[in-house]
C-alpha cells in the first residue's frame, strides 16, 4: 500500500491506497473553522495546525484501513504548489516516516495529483482525456494523454474558478469558504434573474474578475431588504455565469485536441450545476474533489520512488512555474 500526505493549504490529510488503486482509508481534516473568522486561509495558523494534526491523521488513517506502517511500501507526499509552510510540515513528516520505516518517498504535484483522483478504483478513467481542473487556485484545462501527467491548454488570468465562488459568497455573506453554501443557495433561486458577465477571453483562457465586479455592483445597487429576498437569484446567476465559461472552454479544448472523452476535477467539480451541466463528462467522485490524500497517492503509482537518502534534499515549492 501506499501511505499519502497532503497539506498544502487547510486539509490535514492522510490515506492508504492500494497499488491498483484501492483506496482503503482516506482521513481529512479540515481547518476551515480556524479560519472562517479572518475570511481565508491564515498560512501560519495553518503551519501550526498541520503539525499538531499530521500524526494523529495519520494514524486514524492506518487505523481505519486496519493496516500498520508494516503493510505500507512507500510514502507519498504533496511538494507543491500550495503555501510553503504548510507544504513542509506534510514533506518534513513524510521523509520522517520513510526513514523510519526504511521506505522509499514519492514526491506528487498537487495537481497531479487532482488528475490522479479519477484513476482510482471503483471505475478509473483511462487517457487519453481532456479535463477541467478547477479549484480554490487554480482552473486549468488539460491534455491528458498519459497518467503520469498532463500539458496545460488553458488557464485563469486572474482569479480562480474556487475563488471567485468563495468571493461571490463573501459579498452575499454567506462566510468561508462559501463555494458549497452559495452552490446550495443557488439551488432556490433562478439564474435568468440577473445577466451577469461571460469573459471573452483569448483562446482557451479563463477570466473571473469581471463577473465579480459586477456581483459587487449589483449587491450594493440593492436595499438590505432587497438583497435579502434576492439572494438567492444572485447566488444562481452569479453561479450560471462561472458555470457557462467552465463549461464553454472545457467542450472547445476537447474539441480542439480531438478528445474524445471529457474530465472534470478539483473543489469546484463538487458544484452541482457544473456537474448537471455536463451530463457526458466523467467528473470526480464527491469525496476526492476537494483536497484529499487518496488522491495524492493515487498520482504516485505512475511516479518514480526516491530511495534514502535522496529524498531528504527534496524541497517544497508555493507556485507550477516553480515546479
Ligand atoms: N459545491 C461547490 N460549488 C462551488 N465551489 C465549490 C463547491 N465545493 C467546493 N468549492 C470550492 O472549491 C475550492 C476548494 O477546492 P480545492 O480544495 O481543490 O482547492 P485548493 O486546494 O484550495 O486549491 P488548489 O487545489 O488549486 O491548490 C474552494 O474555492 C471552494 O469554495
Ligand atoms: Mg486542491
Amino acid at each position: 500500500m501506499i501511505l499519502g500526505l497532503e497539506t498544502s493549504c487547510d486539509e490535514t490529510a492522510a490515506a492508504l491506497v492500494t497499488d491498483d488503486g484501492h483506496v482503503r482509508s482516506n482521513i481529512v481534516s479540515s481547518q476551515a473553522a480556524l479560519h472562517a473568522r479572518y475570511g481565508g486561509v491564515v498560512p501560519e495558523i495553518a503551519s501550526r495546525r498541520h503539525l499538531e494534526l499530521v500524526l494523529p491523521v495519520v494514524k486514524e488513517a492506518l487505523q481505519d484501513a486496519d493496516a500498520a506502517l508494516d503493510d505500507v511500501s512507500r510514502i507519498a507526499v504533496t511538494q507543491g504548489p500550495g503555501l510553503v509552510g504548510a507544504l513542509l510540515i506534510g514533506l518534513a513528516a513524510g521523509k520522517a516516516i520513510a526513514w523510519a520505516g526504511r521506505r522509499p518517498l514519492i514526491p506528487v504535484d498537487h495537481l497531479h495529483g487532482h488528475v490522479a483522483s479519477l484513476y482510482l478504483e471503483p471505475a478509473p478513467l483511462e487517457p487519453p482525456f481532456c479535463c477541467l481542473l478547477a479549484s480554490g487556485g487554480h482552473t486549468l484545462l488539460l491534455d491528458v494523454r498519459t497518467h503520469d501527467g498532463f500539458a496545460v491548454l488553458g488557464t485563469t488570468i486572474d482569479d480562480a474558478a474556487g475563488e471567485a465562488f468563495d468571493k461571490g459568497a463573501r459579498l452575499l455573506g454567506l462566510g468561508y469558504p462559501g463555494g458549497a453554501e452559495l452552490d446550495r443557495l443557488a439551488r432556490q433561486g433562478d439564474p435568468e434573474a440577473y445577466r451577469f458577465p461571460v469573459a471573452r477571453t483569448s483562446g482557451l483562457d479563463f477570466s473571473f474578475s469581471g463577473v465579480k465586479t459586477a456581483l459587487l455592483y449589483t449587491v450594493r445597487s440593492l436595499h438590505q431588504t432587497e438583497l435579502a429576498e434576492r439572494k438567492a437569484d444572485l447566488a444562481a446567476s452569479y453561479e450560471r455565469a462561472i458555470v457557462t465559461a467552465l463549461v464553454r472552454r472545457l467542450l472547445a479544448a476537447t474539441e480542439q485536441v480531438g478528445a474524445e472523452r471529457m474530465a472534470v476535477v478539483g473543489g469546484v467539480a463538487a458544484n452541482s450545476e457544473l456537474r448537471r451541466s455536463l451530463p457526458s463528462a466523467r467528473i470526480a467522485p464527491l469525496a476526492l474533489c476537494t483536497d484529499n490524500a487518496a488522491m495524492i497517492a493515487s498520482a504516485a503509482r505512475y511516479r518514480e520512488a526516491i530511495p534514502y537518502p535522496g529524498y531528504l534534499a527534496l524541497d517544497a515549492y508555493a507556485s507550477r512555474d516553480a515546479a
